[in-house]
């Protein structure tokens, strides 16, 4: 049986599972519906900088698509690689100097041989796929609630700002530790193995986040325990699955428009076949985050900022979608406590960098007022320190 979707491509659609309804409907039924232009709820790029690109390729739009996705698929710069095969007490000294390289240059980098059995991430990463695979009747039974931050399934981040502008994206967003804020409503019964691949899933991986975690505070001299001492019990774990459908005018839009994310750390799985989708920003450039088997792209976020002073760095990445395939990547986010107050660590800051805030806080202003850069950061730099300032020419 093929159920009848969206007939009319203007009409808007509100699928209603018992209890649920879209806040924002998914991007998935747009392409389904073969739409051929963005709407301009999409849309980052406006008609007139598109045109005025177009004429400086030829007048072909295909032309100007072509140049502008190997724009933005970037040069052959790419994230560090840490391989931690040899990660006992002879090469600690030098696993931990790379992983504080790149915490405090790229703020991004690859883990390989880490420790997590590569095919629980493969089967991770299969349920992910049978799960979006689903039709969208089924999967709309984990909706999200509007109007409020929601685990579920959804499309739409902010809250707040019903005008901001829309990423290309579709996700399932769950909290996982501790096992306490698990809400299993949103826990997809289809396919069979979701529910018991996640669990173990989030186990190995918190696993790993602690390691890294140390690793970090080593890297800063300082013992192994100090940044998850200071992120506090229990850690808060969350994950989203990111579904980025193929999009007839990539050069538009974003995927995931740039952020840095929120929490401590995140760890991702990308689906290997994929095209390149995240790209971090490193000077004034985008480095694409190519995807590469078995391993996990690892980032500093706020969190990790602020109690290092900023010694390591919470980078910008963003996402962009293709035009001929989807993809799918799955981050896991390693969080503080709601009530966790996150200040520069003692130890780290002489002189401080960063005001106090409450996670919560910062987590709430992030799904308000979605994605936007670094702008949240830089809004708890101290007034009285030299960042916050100019510095005045003598
Ligand atoms: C995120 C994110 C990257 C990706 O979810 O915060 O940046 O590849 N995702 O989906
Ligand atoms: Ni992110």
């Amino acid at each position: 049986m093929v159920a009848a979707r969206g007939p009319a491509p203007t009409a808007p659609i509100r699928i209603v599972a018992p209890g649920r309804e879209w806040g924002v409907e998914p991007v998935e039924l747009l392409v389904e519906r073969g739409v051929e232009k963005v709407p301009s709820t999409y849309r980052r790029v406006s008609v007139e900088e598109e045109e005025e690109l177009m004429a400086l390729n030829d007048n072909s739009i295909a032309a100007a698509a072509e140049v502008e996705e190997e724009d933005r698929i970037g040069s052959g710069m790419d994230i560090p690689l840490i391989d931690l095969k040899e990660w006992d007490e002879s090469h600690r000294e030098e696993i931990v100097s790379k992983v504080r390289e790149a915490c405090e240059e790229w703020g991004f980098f690859r883990i390989v041989n880490h420790g997590v059995d590569v095919h629980l991430m493969q089967r991770m990463m299969q349920v992910a796929k049978e799960f979006i695979g689903l039709p969208i009747e089924e999967k709309a039974a984990y909706v999200g609630r509007p109007g409020m931050i929601s685990q579920g399934y959804g499309s739409k981040y902010t809250i707040g700002a019903e005008d901001a502008v829309r990423d290309w994206r579709d996700y399932l967003f769950l909290w996982l530790q501790p096992e306490e804020v698990r809400d299993y409503a949103y826990w997809p019964s289809k396919p069979e193995a979701f529910r018991e691949t996640m669990d173990q899933y989030s186990r190995e991986v918190q696993e790993l986040a602690r390691k890294v975690l140390g690793l970090m505070s080593e890297g800063l001299g300082q013992r192994t325990g100090l940044l998850e001492e200071a992120i506090g019990e229990p850690p808060y774990q969350k994950v989203l699955i990111n579904y980025y459908p193929a999009c007839p005018q990539p050069q538009v839009v974003d995927g995931f428009h740039q952020h840095s994310d929120i929490g401590a750390l995140t760890m991702v799985l990308q689906e290997d076949e994929a095209p390149v989708g995240l790209q971090v920003r490193y000077d004034n450039h985008w480095v694409p985050a190519r995807p590469l088997p078995a391993s996990f792209v690892v980032n500093v976020a706020d969190q990790v900022e602020i109690l290092t002073n900023g010694r390591y760095k919470s980078i910008e990445h963003r996402v962009v979608p293709n035009r001929h395939r989807s993809r799918l990547s799955i981050p896991v986010f390693y969080d503080a406590a709601p009530d966790v107050m996150i200040s520069p660590v003692k130890e780290l800051a002489q002189i401080p960098i960063y005001k106090q805030v409450k996670f919560d806080d910062h987590e709430h202003a992030f799904y308000e007022y979605g994605a936007n850069g670094k702008n949240m950061v830089q809004s708890y730099i101290l007034s009285n320190h030299p960042l916050a300032q100019p510095l005045s020419a003598s």
